[in-house]
This record gives structure tokens, C-alpha cells and sequence, in this order.
């Protein structure tokens, strides 16, 4: 088997494993502590990030990690794994179903892999760079709303809300009097999966950081739809502003966040 196929039938399968912990997880008492006044962590982020790592490290003894819960390893490897092994803890600890694995694979600085699994449905989503988007190996593509009065878009605020100048409400409240709807699910990487799969028509958030965007970013992209930042720049996951869409809204949604700022 070659590097790639390797590398990604190991994501796949550290994916579903923690995947697995995360359900079984569910059905146990939390231990809850805090990073900040709003950011919370489990024993459960934990045990699912080592239990990805040790995947990791027991087949790429070599490879980069940066993962969520500071489970990291750094050398000169190409590869560099991104792990955010529970994205949507405040919706895990509130037993609100909506929350996944995510990670993704750079070769060389650009993202090579990204996969994404929500236990609660089921659903697996896989992209590789140049070969689509695929959810439970069928290929998925995004949306083909053309008008904002027609789309359904999704964001999130981030853990400084209280206290940030820069902390969304202005952008939120300039687009939802121009979309059909907006939502606010709580897990980044599942949003960036939903915009994917046609779900959602776009999706915006300040501050997030590699681990929720480096897979969904990949997903996006290679079901056909646009990355940038909030000016419609490059997108980059060490940069603020994440902003996804179907692409043909994308024109729009820059308008609208340039706007607002
Ligand atoms: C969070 C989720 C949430 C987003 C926050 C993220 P976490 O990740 O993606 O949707 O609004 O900004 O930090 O902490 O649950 O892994
Ligand atoms: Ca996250
Ligand atoms: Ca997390």
C-alpha cells in the first residue's frame, strides 16, 4: 500500500475509534473542566485525542502532530497531522447531538487529507486532495444557490464573545436580514462538512483555529466549493476569519462581512 493510502485508511479507522469513544462517552458521566470562561473540556476530549495520536504514532512514528488537547509532536516530517479529537464540546457536555472528529494531514504546509466523523449519524466524510469529497464514500458536491434571500447559512461565535470588540454580532446581524436563515449548531468542522454536502449554502466564524478548519477546509474545496477569509482572500487555517460557501454566494457573503467590520 502507498503513503497516501495508508495515511488516509489510518485516519479513517482513528476516526471511528474515537468516534465510538465519543458515543460511549455520552452515556457516562462528564468531568468538566475549563480552559476559559466559556471553553470547556472533558475527560472524553482527552481519551479520544490520545487514542488518535497513539493510532497516529504507532504507524507514522515520524509525522507532525498539532492536536487540540496538546497531545503534539514535532519534527522535520512533511506531514503534519491536525487533530481536534471532540469539536463541539459544549454541545457534547449538553448532550446536544451535533459534534465529530476531525482531522487532517498536510503535506509540505498544504492540506493533503481531511476527515471528518460524526458518530451520531454515522456519517464519514473523506476528502483528498484533487479526488472529491466523498460522505460514507459516495461523492458529495455543494449547494447551487445563487441568491442570499435564498440561502441557508450557518455560523458560530467564539469562546471570547464576552469580551472581544470583534466577536461576530455585527456580521451576524447584517446577514440574517439578507439570507432565508441562519443557524448556530456549535461544531465548526461539521458545519464546513454540511456546506460540503449541500446542506448549508455558506458559513462564517471568527478565531477559530487549525483544528476546527484544516480537514473542512479540504471538504469544502474539493466538493466544489470556495474558501477565503472575510475579504475573499486565500484562505489560511492560521488566519481569524473562516469564511465557506457554495462559491456562487461567495461574492455576497465577502460584501456583506466587509461591510459589517
Ligand atoms: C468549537 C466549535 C464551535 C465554535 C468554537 C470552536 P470545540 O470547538 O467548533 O462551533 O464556535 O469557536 O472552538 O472547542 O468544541 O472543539
Ligand atoms: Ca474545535
Ligand atoms: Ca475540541
Amino acid at each position: 500500500m502507498d503513503e497516501i493510502s495508508l495515511i488516509k485508511k489510518v485516519a479513517i479507522a482513528s476516526a471511528k475509534q474515537a468516534g465510538r469513544i465519543l458515543k460511549e462517552g455520552m452515556t457516562r458521566g462528564l468531568t468538566i473542566s475549563y480552559k476559559g470562561d466559556l471553553n470547556l473540556v472533558t475527560q472524553i476530549d482527552t481519551l479520544s485525542e490520545q487514542t488518535i495520536v497513539a493510532e497516529i504514532r504507532k504507524h507514522f512514528r515520524h509525522h507532525q502532530i498539532l492536536a487540540e488537547e496538546g497531545h503534539n509532536y514535532k519534527s522535520d516530517s512533511p506531514y503534519r497531522w491536525i487533530v481536534d479529537p471532540l469539536d463541539g464540546t459544549t454541545n457534547y457536555a449538553h448532550r446536544f447531538p451535533y459534534f465529530c472528529v476531525s482531522i487532517g494531514v498536510e503535506f509540505e504546509g498544504s492540506m493533503l487529507l481531511g476527515v471528518i466523523y460524526d458518530p451520531v449519524r454515522q456519517e464519514m466524510f473523506v476528502a483528498e486532495k484533487g479526488r472529491g469529497t466523498t460522505l460514507n464514500n459516495k461523492p458529495i458536491v455543494v449547494s447551487q444557490v445563487k441568491e442570499m434571500s435564498s440561502a441557508l447559512l450557518v455560523t458560530g461565535f467564539a469562546y471570547n464573545v464576552r469580551t472581544a470588540v470583534k466577536n461576530n454580532l455585527n456580521h451576524f446581524s447584517k446577514i440574517v436580514k439578507k439570507a432565508q436563515g441562519v443557524r448556530r449548531m456549535g461544531s465548526a468542522a461539521l458545519d464546513l462538512c454540511y456546506v460540503a454536502a449541500g446542506r448549508f449554502d455558506g458559513f462564517w466564524e471568527l478565531n477559530l483555529r487549525p483544528w476546527d478548519t484544516s480537514a473542512g477546509s479540504l471538504i469544502v474545496t474539493e466538493a466544489g466549493g470556495t474558501m477565503s477569509n472575510f475579504s475573499g482572500t486565500p484562505f489560511s487555517i492560521d488566519h481569524p476569519e473562516t469564511l465557506a460557501s457554495n462559491g456562487k454566494i461567495h461574492p455576497a457573503m465577502v460584501t456583506l462581512l466587509t461591510d459589517a467590520k
